[in-house]
């Protein structure tokens, strides 16, 4: 059986169409005189994209199945992860609840309010603030009983269990079909966060792209840590799929520093660079960041292999952080 047709086996929701472009990055490939393409999972089809909605296709799938009638999540203030859950549960009639944490202790208007945070709102999410999210699946079950919510469903933070991931094998079998012939990736570059995006990217190109490497780039916790996340869930998966896993969990992990949630300086002027060579909008806490690595690779290697940036969305965030407005 192929791999689309182990998938295709999952209850999937209709999102409009969740596939998205791969494109040359011409103005960067002159730049590092190498051929750099772009994936544009942040051109997912609602709530303004990102690579949530790949992996709420077959969460909120599960949730429809199992009656579910409350969608309940959690992440930042400012998460990507919430705004499109939020949205998808919006489209298919489904109360949402965000349990909410404020990582970096800003008391900024924009962040607590614009951003995603407005969409978020808007989609008529109902927000609870905790201090801070230890254990957020635990945390969870107890606003379910706290608030009495009936017929609830929880979405892991991100998106990120092994059904979700499924998302991310779907999106390697489409840089396998997008690729253009005289094309091979020798590093597919993404930011990695609550791993399951990262999960199922190396699951789908250890079948299909077995000579691609792939990197994330840690956006919330140093590579010790993250390694047994993105192993733990890339593991889950292969067993969900029945095939084998061959983990090769490759992590660059000097970009995320001070911390989760908070932009520096290598982040920022990536996201400069991508909006004004290439009138692209990146995000200051995970796509800034990875970018950045993959500068750092670029400016420092001599090898001269076509390499390609997942861009997994987060512009919202841009309206959220006032550092935007000082690098600019
Ligand atoms: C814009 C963006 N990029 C990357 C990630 C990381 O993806 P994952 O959590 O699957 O590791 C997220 C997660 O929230 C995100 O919002």
């Amino acid at each position: 059986m192929s791999l689309q047709q182990k998938i295709s086996q999952f209850n999937k929701v209709d999102l409009l169409n969740t596939s998205t472009p791969l494109n040359r990055l011409n103005n960067l490939s002159r730049l590092y005189e190498r051929e750099i393409y772009i994936k544009r999972d942040d051109m997912t089809p609602l709530a303004m994209g990102g690579n949530k909605l790949r992996k709420l296709e077959f969460l909120i799938a599960d949730a429809l199945a199992k009656n579910a009638k409350i969608i309940v999540t959690a992440g930042a203030i400012q998460s990507n992860h919430v705004r499109q859950t939020a949205a998808v549960a919006a489209m298919f009639g489904l109360e949402c609840v965000a349990l909410l944490e404020n990582p970096i202790q800003s008391d900024d208007a924009n962040f607590l309010h614009n951003g995603n945070k407005l969409l978020t709102d808007l989609f008529g999410t109902r927000c609870v603030m905790c201090d801070e999210l230890t254990d957020p699946q635990a945390q969870m079950v107890e606003l379910i009983k706290k608030l009495d919510l009936q017929e609830a469903y929880i979405v892991p933070v991100g998106g990120s269990n092994a059904l979700g991931a499924l998302g991310y094998v779907q999106c390697a079998i489409e840089i396998e079909q997008q690729t253009p012939e005289h094309i091979v990736f020798d590093k597919i570059i993404v930011a990695s966060g609550s791993a399951g995006t990262h999960a199922g990217l190396a699951i789908g190109l250890q079948e299909l792209l077995p000579a691609t490497q792939l990197i994330g780039v840690t956006v919330s916790r140093t590579q010790q840590d993250q390694a047994p996340k993105v192993e733990k869930l890339q593991l889950e998966l292969a067993q969900l799929l029945e095939i084998k896993n061959t983990p090769n969990i490759q992590l660059w992990d000097s970009f995320f520093a001070p911390m989760y949630g908070m932009p520096n300086s290598a982040g920022l002027d990536a996201i400069k660079l991508l909006a004004q060579k290439e009138g692209i909008l990146l995000d200051p806490v995970y796509t800034g960041k990875a970018m950045a690595g993959l500068i750092d690779y670029l400016e420092n290697s001599t090898e001269k292999t076509p390499v390609l940036f997942i861009h997994t969305g987060g512009a919202q965030a841009l309206f959220a952080y006032s550092e935007i407005s000082q690098t600019i």
